[in-house]
């Protein structure tokens, strides 16, 4: 019932006001109690302002109301429905056994530094990064080995060569973030092979954290996952997935692991042993609901997130000192404030009603990272406030040769 309710996508999918402020204050928000009683649009963490598919909640709702919470097996039709969408989007062919699941993808990049290698070993991954990527080998006592990506031609990219210069005998593991954050790209399947080639060369095992890959913005892109690229690297590899980043659930906690290999599997499903708690009874309801019945939103907010997108990039390309390269999948823009002059860019943003990431937490100074998954209105609003901010700062600079008039006043309503 609920998927001819919800799953029939086209039309009446645009109907979804996206544009409609919900107010998320006094809801323990983490994005929006960090700055509780002040007036800072927070456009940091990654979750989105959006109310999620009424499917999703219409299954909460049943779930809820059914009233009892006990310790929950995964539904078998949830693992069907991952084994068909893997199918189904990426040619795919996965077995359900090599399905894991786990409370929250972190945990999972956490378990993979754990389960592959040993305490002294080294992790190698791109910056700049999700923050996680950086603190998890740490915990598992390995050592982390970080190789910049370059800029060349408008656009991030993946530098194999310096990659590959880096590795030692005891680099066990890459940690790879495809889509990626914090800079959007949706990297090629030469870009990956070339990656993959020296995982095999070096035999590496590839932590591929693909939680963003259902958010691809440009229509021409499609995301591969790393597995997909041989079978030779598929049994190397440990894929993370989840709905949290696509429907907006990351509160509900419900990820996955897909380990082909069975003694890489076994090593990861040993490492959780003990500290990893099973998914929440409502995480799978809402997983289930999402990836089932959620067709229709999951295209309209695609539709939305691509004109924040460009809203974005016009604007920060209007603003004196600011630049970043094309936003091609998440909600996440990848800004560099190196030109501005200013000392603390998150400070003078956050001080004139902007809350943005610092770059330096993804290891890469001079840059912050800015949160478009909300309300056009609000994104706007939060823009202004930031183009006020580093305009005040030119004027203070050069003297008053630039304004906000100058950037053509409508186009900031
Ligand atoms: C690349 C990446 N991995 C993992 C996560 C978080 O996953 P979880 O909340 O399931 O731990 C995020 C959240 O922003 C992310 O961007």
């Amino acid at each position: 019932m609920t998927r001819q309710k919800f799953d029939r996508g086209g039309k009446e999918g645009m109907n979804f006001d996206f544009d409609r402020p919900v107010d998320r204050r006094g809801t323990y928000s983490l994005k929006w109690d960090l700055y509780k009683g002040r007036d800072v649009i927070p456009l940091w963490v990654a979750d989105m302002d959006f109310p999620v598919s009424p499917a999703i909640v219409e299954a909460l709702h049943a779930h809820v109301d059914h009233g009892i919470f006990g310790y929950t097996l995964v539904p078998d039709t949830l693992v069907d429905v991952v084994v068909a969408r893997m199918a189904a989007r990426y040619g795919w062919e996965i077995d359900p056994e090599w399905v894991v699941w786990l409370p929250g993808l972190v945990t999972g990049i956490n378990v993979a530094c754990r389960a592959v290698g040993d305490p002294g070993n080294e992790v190698v991954t791109t910056v700049p990064i999700y923050p996680p990527f950086l603190s998890a080998p740490k915990h598992a006592a390995r050592r982390i080995i970080t190789v910049p990506l370059v800029e060349r031609d408008g656009c991030w990219h993946l530098d194999p060569e310096t990659l590959e210069g880096v590795l030692t005998p005891a680099t066990r593991l890459l940690l790879l973030c495809s889509p990626h954050n914090p800079t959007g790209r949706v990297f090629t399947r030469q870009e990956l092979l070339s990656l993959a080639a020296i995982c095999e060369r070096h035999d590496l095992v590839i932590c591929s954290d693909e939680i963003h890959c259902e958010l691809v913005l440009d229509e021409e892109k499609e995301h591969l996952p790393t597995a997909v690229l041989s079978p030779e690297i598929e049994k190397r590899t440990i894929t993370l997935m989840a709905p949290s980043k696509t429907f907006n659930i990351p509160g509900l906690g419900c990820s996955f692991a897909i380990i082909a290999e069975r003694e890489l599997r076994r090593k990861f499903v040993a490492a959780m042993a003990g500290i990893v708690p099973h998914v929440n009874a409502l995480g799978y309801t809402a997983a289930l609901a999402a990836y089932r019945d959620g067709r229709s939103w999951h295209e309209a907010i695609l539709e939305y997130l691509r004109k924040n997108r460009d809203c974005v990039e016009a604007l920060v390309g209007e603003m004196p000192g600011l630049s970043m390269h094309h936003v091609e999948a998440t909600y996440l823009a990848w800004i560099d404030t190196r030109q501005t002059g200013l000392d603390n860019a998150v400070a003078t943003f956050e001080e004139a009603g902007a809350g943005l990431s610092d770059g330096r937490y993804f290891g890469t100074e001079g840059f912050v990272r800015l949160n478009f998954g909300c309300p056009r209105p609000l994104l706007r609003e939060a823009l202004q406030r930031m183009n006020a901010a580093i305009s005040a700062q030119e004027g203070s600079r050069k003297g008053p040769s630039r304004s906000t008039d100058d950037n053509g006043a409508d186009r900031w309503d």
